[in-house]
């Protein structure tokens, strides 16, 4: 036997779908909580297969990819020559030890007449403050693929306590993390093993292709460009970013185009869904100028309306403005990180007399997210895709103060578990509610969020979970919203 133990531990996944190929993924680990996976550091030859059905008795594709130390033993092999629009099944082996099957379906040919798209949105998966049921909710979903927003890890040391949550409840430990405070490659990857042998996680990178996107906590909290939050010198905190995205690297089913250059990563990209969609996937961290006024959730102050704030970046902004006037897709998806909406509350803690804003979001860089919503201005098929805020909102975006006649809509998705298992409505809903008429939903339990596409309505699901502390959470349907194409505003059903 060439391994002391079963080296498919971490399972497999497939991302980054295409009409003619995606991604497949995995990563040899014996021992996925030792120092190196329990891997001899030398390359490792693994196979792999592709089939038209889940018996693997038609092969449609095989081959050969070398398992590297370099990047962990991690394998992406990037496939092409697929047909479009249909479910492959795919596998790796070395030996006589074969991988668990998983699942991905490509994407429809660009520009061929498409009629539905069925995907989920997820992300925020605090290890210690919940289990994963949403996760194997999502892996019994018929989904085309999963969007991920990010804080697919967190990167804190293990808690020793229960904190204190929203409203001053106590969010519980469920679980551990291992270790301290992730600076290294190393306790980055230790980080995503422990996460990645979370049965559901596991069931839900087999289910579906994912595309995978970055916030905060893959790095460190509420980081952007190269500043930390935490006063750390740029140019180091630019090389723990760089280990950091390495092990997401290695972690994340993606093209060769996202290995990391230093402390780089190309994150920013689009897929076209037929003739149905245009997802344009952002990159809200690297390329934002630090945050105005200080701590987040304070008052407000000048800075918010800083005209040389960036939040993309002139690059990407660019690039994405050329996107949207090409009209290829029947709806645009903004799938992005941090709120759109301009929104008045509180965060933690008892609501104060004033109400405060999230200035990790876009609500602090008001200049960069004017000019997007007047770019978005009479294209009446945007739906912009967020998480973060670890609760569920849905509302109506309109430039300026908000006030005008809305140009897209915005799904927050809650989180799977970061926040602990929550309540149906916090403290704070009803002040929240009536100071934001452009929102039109509120929620603070975990889940994801389920989307339905057709060529004339967008339908959202908010998929709830009753409790995460512990098992046997029940997942079901909180809310539906849905949008006409060319009429932007949110109908709930
Ligand atoms: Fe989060």
């Amino acid at each position: 036997m060439l391994f002391r133990d079963y080296p498919f531990r971490l399972g497999v996944a497939a991302g980054e779908p295409a009409a003619d190929g995606f991604v497949i993924w995995t990563r040899l680990a014996p021992d996925p909580l030792d120092r190196h996976g329990g891997m001899p550091m030398a390359k490792v030859d693994v196979d792999w297969e592709v089939a038209a059905d889940e018996g693997f008795k038609q092969i449609i594709q095989k081959g050969t990819a070398a398992a590297r130390p370099e990047i962990g033993h991690s394998v992406h092999v990037e496939l092409a020559g697929l047909q479009p629009a249909r479910p492959y099944f795919y596998r790796f082996r070395i030996g006589r030890e074969v991988s668990p099957i998983g699942r991905a379906k490509t994407l429809p040919a660009i520009g061929v007449r498409t009629d539905r798209m069925r995907f989920a949105v997820a992300g925020c998966q605090a290890w210690e403050d919940g289990l994963y049921t949403a996760f194997a909710d999502i892996a019994d979903q018929e989904i085309d693929f999963l969007y991920h927003y990010g804080d697919y890890i967190y990167e804190g040391r293990r808690k020793l306590m229960s904190k204190p949550g929203h409203d001053g409840r106590s969010i519980p430990v469920v679980r551990d993390h291992l270790g301290d405070e992730l600076y290294s490659l190393d306790d980055y990857r230790l980080r995503y093993a422990q996460y990645r042998m979370d049965p559901n996680l596991q069931a839900a990178h087999r289910a579906a292709a994912w595309f995978a996107t970055f916030d905060d906590h893959e790095v460190s909290n509420d980081w952007v460009s190269d500043h930390s939050a935490q006063g750390t010198p740029p140019e180091l905190f630019l090389l723990r970013r760089q280990a950091a995205f390495q092990a997401y690297y290695e972690y994340m089913p993606l093209r060769r185009a996202s290995i990391p250059m230093g402390a780089s990563i190309q994150a920013y990209r689009r897929a076209r869904f037929g003739d149905l969609a245009d997802i344009h996937l952002l990159d809200t961290r690297q390329f934002r100028t630090s945050r105005p006024c200080g701590e987040n959730f304070t008052a407000e102050c000048d800075a918010v309306r800083d005209p040389k704030a960036q939040v993309l970046g002139s690059a990407q902004e660019a690039w994405l403005t050329s996107e949207l006037r090409q009209k290829a897709g029947r709806w645009n998806v903004l799938a992005q990180q941090v709120m759109m909406m301009n929104l008045a509350r509180d965060r933690d803690g008892v609501a104060g007399p004033k109400p405060t804003r999230n200035f990790d979001s876009w609500a602090g860089y008001l200049a960069p997210r004017d000019r997007l919503l007047r770019n978005l201005d009479g294209l009446g098929n945007v739906v912009v895709l967020t998480g973060d805020e670890h609760q569920n909102f849905a509302g109506e975006l309109a430039p300026g103060d908000g006030a005008g006649k809305p140009v897209a809509v915005e799904f927050v998705s809650t989180s799977i578990s970061s926040g602990g298992s929550g309540s149906d409505a916090r403290y704070d809903q009803a002040q929240v509610m009536a100071a934001n008429p452009t929102l039109k939903f509120k929620q603070d339990q975990r889940g994801y969020l389920l989307c339905d596409v057709a060529p004339d309505l967008w339908t959202s699901r908010f998929r709830t979970v009753d409790k995460v502390h512990e098992p046997g959470g029940v997942v079901s349907t909180r809310a539906t919203f849905a949008i006409e194409h060319g009429n932007p505003k949110l109908v709930q059903a």
